[in-house]
């Protein structure tokens, strides 16, 4: 694959994997995936934007050089750190030591680590920096936690093309570069990388997409998947509507559950109708029966999440544990969340779960609420005034 015009005196210069059938360990990459950098050549300086996964590095030279002489480039603008884009800065130091090396400031210590030579120029930004390369301005925008701490973007002014980094990416491969020229469904592609690498940072996007408001965007040229120069505003607003806050007008709480012999569904049924009486919306779900897709759209929606879990040889049980999983890929920080459950002897899983959850980040009530096996009317009176204490907790 050659370099290929996206601009005047702007090309892609990016590499094509269209093998990969899984990304970063979890991401499903049916179609595979491209690795997009991009040089711009303004009347007195190059910026090449991002390099590719290591593997694919002669390939991406050899793009360069139909462009022009990687000697003659000044900067290597390095969008995030992780090395899908990082993978041939090395190798293209070795060819030209004087490239400017351009990041974020808190990239700063990532791209250091990234290239071990403490003789390379690297300076780290700050938003809304500029370099006019003649004609040619670039204006930066800081992102952190889209979806690295280091991400940064910038919009090439002379030509309205905003470099998103991962932003609004989809993993697919195919002859084309350009979005409008493929048949396949490429907002569902660009929707799949949303929900699998993006979503969890959700908290962080709503607060950076402001930062493009005011940007007259006409070409959207991510880091991975297809370039989009149709309607490219549907992609922005796309991020502003998944990424808002679901909880906004809603008082819901999400009640996860499992049982075996019904103890703990008693318990749950018994806490779901005290906090339903305090005014909450409880969406109840079985662990053991969980459409994955709905309970995440569920715990987005909820400002508190309680977890009640038999004990299993001296654990909670595994349906537990894998609903606990689907918090990996949601915006949780802060939500608050209590732990009960019935149990034989040592009723260990409870605090498992509860200890957990701590490590998820989340507010955990400090009391978790234990039953043992079938749950006597005294210890449903506990419940009821443990209950009291939760619908206080989370209000
Ligand atoms: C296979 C098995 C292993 C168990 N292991 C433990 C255990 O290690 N610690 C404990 O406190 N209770 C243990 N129990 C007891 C259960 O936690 C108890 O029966 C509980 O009431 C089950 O609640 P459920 O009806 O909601 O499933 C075990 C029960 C079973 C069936
Ligand atoms: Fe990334
Ligand atoms: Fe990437």
């Amino acid at each position: 694959m050659s370099a290929i015009k996206i601009a005047e005196n702007v090309h892609w210069v990016g590499v094509k994997d269209p093998d990969l059938r899984l990304f970063d360990i979890v991401v499903e990459t049916k179609h595979g995936t491209t690795y997009n950098a991009y040089l711009i050549k303004g009347k007195n300086s190059a910026a090449l934007i991002d390099t590719v996964k290591a593997g694919f590095t002669d390939e991406y030279l050899a793009n360069l050089r139909e462009i022009m002489p990687i000697e003659e480039i000044e900067y290597l603008i390095v969008n995030h750190t992780e090395s899908d884009h990082s993978g041939a800065i090395v190798p293209l130091l070795e060819i030209n030591p004087k490239l400017k090396l351009v990041c974020s400031a808190p990239a700063l210590p990532f791209v250091q680590n990234t290239v071990n030579n403490p003789e390379v120029d690297i300076t780290g930004i700050k938003n809304d920096h500029e370099i006019d390369l003649g004609g040619k301005k670039l204006i930066f925008k800081m992102m952190p936690y889209m979806h690295w701490p280091d991400t940064m973007m910038e919009y090439l002014e002379e030509d309205k093309i905003l470099f998103p980094c991962d932003g609004f990416a989809g993993h697919y491969s195919f002859e084309s570069i350009w979005a409008d020229e493929c048949n396949h469904d490429i907002d569902w592609e660009v929707e799949y990388y949303y929900k699998s690498i993006m979503r969890t940072y959700a908290m962080y996007i709503r607060k950076n997409m402001p930062k493009l408001d005011d940007l007259d965007i006409k070409i959207i040229a991510p880091s991975h998947g297809p370039l989009f120069r149709k309607n490219p505003e549907r992609h922005l607003n796309s991020y502003r509507e998944w990424s808002a806050d679901k909880t906004v007008g809603k008082n819901q709480v999400c009640l996860f559950y499992t049982t075996s012999y019904g103890n703990t569904k008693r318990l749950a049924d018994s806490l779901s109708s005290h906090l339903t009486a305090a005014g909450y919306e409880v969406v109840m779900l079985d662990c053991a029966n969980l459409d994955e897709d709905y309970a995440k759209d569920m715990i987005e929606q909820s400002k508190a999440l309680l977890y009640g879990t038999p004990t299993f040889n001296g654990d909670a049980v595994k349906p537990v544990w894998d609903a606990i999983m689907l918090l990996q890929g949601l915006s949780i920080m802060g939500k608050k969340a209590a732990v009960f459950g019935s149990y034989g002897w040592g009723g260990e899983g409870i605090k498992l779960v509860a200890e957990r959850l701590t490590g998820l980040r989340l507010k955990v009530f400090e009391e978790n609420y234990r039953a043992r096996l079938v749950p006597s009317g005294e210890e449903m009176t506990g419940l009821k005034v443990w209950s009291e204490r939760i619908a206080e907790f989370i209000a």
